[in-house]
């Protein structure tokens, strides 16, 4: 009885879900509207929407986007508007100051979010955001202010987000973001942010994203990381790094993710990463590596994403990956890797599902031991390794292989076989090579795989190369594929995209009469074939076409086991032996 009621009242629910969804679809549908139309203020230069959905209720926007502005026209806006957006194209930037517009006379209290982005505006007042105590996104990328100090913030006490990326912010005193103690994602890449000066950070114990990249910072000051200790995402792209202190790491345990990609890091010790025992994704790409040690990441055993491209990496030792038992992807491509010790890999086997090989000195061997142990690989990347060929059975281990990146080799025959026993691939790269022809099968199998590309290859334009592709570009889901692609040869027709050709342009093929004569002969054959199978029907008993039965059921059984074979033979085979009875018995009846 109980469970009954229970019953009821889910029901009862979920009809009022339902309702509340038919609800929230009727007003989406009428979501953006002008707020002219509803009565209230716009500036002319802006559009005005209003959206609701669940978590936020109603919210107003104002934005300002066509560039070539001089002045915010704050006069025009509604004073309860959530979201301002002020932009501009990137060939008609705004010329912009902003003093305390948006606190006075009366302060914007609803507002959540400012973006004032691509404006040149060379720096904040004091006190300009004082007030807006519902802030919580402040986005001022683009703009040339040179220099922040606390009291531009003042009064932001819910801001979570702060974006000053690509401004040409030089320095920062201590303390500059004291009064943003809920901030938890700082922007600060591309500036020219040299030091990182004492207490820089203090008062945002919240800070979970921390972005520093495109900045001459040259070394990281670990006292800075005191204050920040929460932080969970670190980035310090081209930073000029060439090495960094691991007290840092000890003072922010709780790193999930950090990329130190394209400094100049040569080497790192065995106990680099010891303290960050969360990390999950870390990119060392564009640095100088030379050598990955035994144990290196043994304490960083939730690591999934590892990438280590664009170093001078010739060897990975054969404990490199120890304890690695969750990585998932692995890049170590454009290295100078020529060959593996198997026993690298050995922790990775359950977990890895992408690997990039492209652009080591590696022969196909080395790789193919290596994708023999890695059954659930799901994505391969093996460009720029000069192939000219790659063996049939080169994936048999590799059942669920789904992407594949062949580009820049020297493939001039498409890899068919080899990809009939890739099942389920759904993205192909095989670009820059120097295929000539796809022959209908090659584009069949294409036709099965979701994202292809084939641009960059020798494609040869005339009637009986081009042909195939030309009938699937205009009749296939290989339609945009195709119609992008460029001839190559002949001369006269270089540079010519696929989807500009017709038929008639086309050379016709250089052996169209041999290969016409060639046709005309193998009718003939079958003429005579026939013919001759015909006439020994005729001069057949009773007897024989009593036989034709079992001769028949073999036929089948042979058929059976080998039906590639049957392709073969058909022509021939099923017009002697099975037109020839049937005039026989029809004959006898
Ligand atoms: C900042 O504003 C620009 C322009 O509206 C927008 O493209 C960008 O995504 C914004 N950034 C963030 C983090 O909201
Ligand atoms: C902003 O910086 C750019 C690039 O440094 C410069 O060309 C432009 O003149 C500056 N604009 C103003 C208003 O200072
Ligand atoms: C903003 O901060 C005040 C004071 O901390 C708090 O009471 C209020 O709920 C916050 N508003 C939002 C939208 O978080
Ligand atoms: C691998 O992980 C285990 C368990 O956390 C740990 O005891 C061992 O020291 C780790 N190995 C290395 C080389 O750090
Ligand atoms: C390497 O391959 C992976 C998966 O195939 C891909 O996601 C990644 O972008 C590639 N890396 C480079 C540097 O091309
Ligand atoms: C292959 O090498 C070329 C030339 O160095 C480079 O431009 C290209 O991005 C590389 N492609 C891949 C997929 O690695
Ligand atoms: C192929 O694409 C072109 C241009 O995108 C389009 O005009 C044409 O209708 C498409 N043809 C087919 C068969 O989809």
């Amino acid at each position: 009885m109980k469970e009954k009621t229970w019953q009821y009242s889910a029901a009862w629910r979920s009809t009022r879900k339902i309702q509340q969804f038919l609800l929230l679809a009727w007003m989406s549908s009428l979501v953006v509207y002008n707020t002219e139309a509803a009565g209230t203020i716009c500036p002319d230069e802006c559009t005005c929407t209003m959206t609701f959905d669940l978590e936020e209720g109603h919210t107003t926007q104002v934005a300002c986007q066509h560039g070539h502005m001089r002045i915010i026209p704050v006069d025009y806006m509604d004073r309860d508007v959530h979201v301002v957006i002020i932009a501009a194209p990137p060939d008609r930037p705004n010329f912009l100051t902003i003093g305390p517009i948006f606190t006075q006379p009366a302060p914007f209290v609803n507002l959540r979010e400012l973006h004032i982005v691509n404006s040149n505006v060379p720096s904040i007042g004091q006190f300009s955001f004082w007030g807006l105590q519902n802030l919580r996104v402040l986005n001022l990328t683009h703009n040339n202010l040179t220099s922040v100090v606390a009291d531009n913030f003042r009064g932001l006490i819910n801001l979570t987000e702060l974006h000053l990326d690509h401004n040409h912010i030089e320095q920062m005193s201590s303390e500059t973001f004291r009064h943003l103690t809920s901030l938890k994602t700082l922007i600060l890449a591309n500036n020219q942010i040299s030091t990182l000066v004492s207490r820089l950070f203090r008062m945002l114990a919240k800070l979970s994203i921390l972005d520093l990249s495109d900045n001459p910072l040259t070394d990281l000051n670990p006292e800075v990381f005191k204050d920040i200790q929460h932080l969970r995402i670190f980035k310090c792209r081209r930073c000029l790094l060439r090495r960094i202190n691991t007290q840092i790491y000890h003072l922010v345990p709780r790193l999930e993710e950090l990329d130190l990609g394209e400094n100049l890091f040569k080497y790192l010790t065995s106990d680099e990463f010891i303290s960050l025992k969360r990390l999950k994704k870390l990119k060392l790409d564009g640095n100088q590596l030379s050598v990955i040690v035994d144990n290196m990441f043994g304490r960083n055993r939730e690591l999934h994403v590892l990438t280590l491209s664009r170093n001078r990496l010739a060897l990975l030792a054969p404990l490199a990956l120890t304890n690695l038992t969750a990585l998932t992807h692995l890049d170590i491509s454009h290295n100078k890797i020529d060959r593996f010790h198997l026993q690298t890999f050995a922790p990775v086997v359950d977990s890895l599902k992408t690997i990039n090989f492209s652009g080591n000195n590696l022969p196909l061997n080395e790789i193919a031991i290596v994708l023999q142990i890695l059954p659930e690989i799901h994505g391969v990347g093996l460009a720029n390794l000069s192939l000219q060929e790659i063996p049939q059975n080169f994936f048999t281990y590799n059942e669920h292989l789904v992407a594949l990146d062949l580009s820049w080799n020297k493939l001039s025959r498409f890899p068919f076989k080899l990809l009939s026993k890739t099942k389920f691939l759904q993205r192909l790269d095989i670009s820059h090579n120097k295929l000539q022809t796809l022959s209908e099968q090659d584009l069949q199998r294409l036709e099965a795989i979701a994202e292809v590309n084939l641009m960059k290859n020798n494609w040869h334009c005339d009637q009986c190369s081009a042909s195939n592709m030309l009938l699937y570009m205009t009749t296939t889901v290989l339609n945009s594929t195709i119609r992008v692609l460029k001839c190559h040869s002949p001369l006269r027709l270089r540079g010519a995209t696929f989807g500009s050709l017709s038929f008639e342009q086309l050379d016709p093929c250089p052996t169209t009469h041999e290969a016409q004569m060639s046709v005309i002969a193998g009718l003939m054959l079958l003429c005579v074939a026939v013919l001759s199978a015909v006439a020994a029907a005729l001069c057949c008993t009773r007897r024989r076409a009593a036989q034709y039965y079992t001769n028949e059921e073999k036929r089948r059984e042979h058929d059976h086991e080998h039906p590639e074979e049957l392709l073969g033979h058909t022509e021939l085979g099923s017009v002697a032996t099975i037109h020839a009875p049937y005039q026989l018995v029809s004959k006898d009846s």
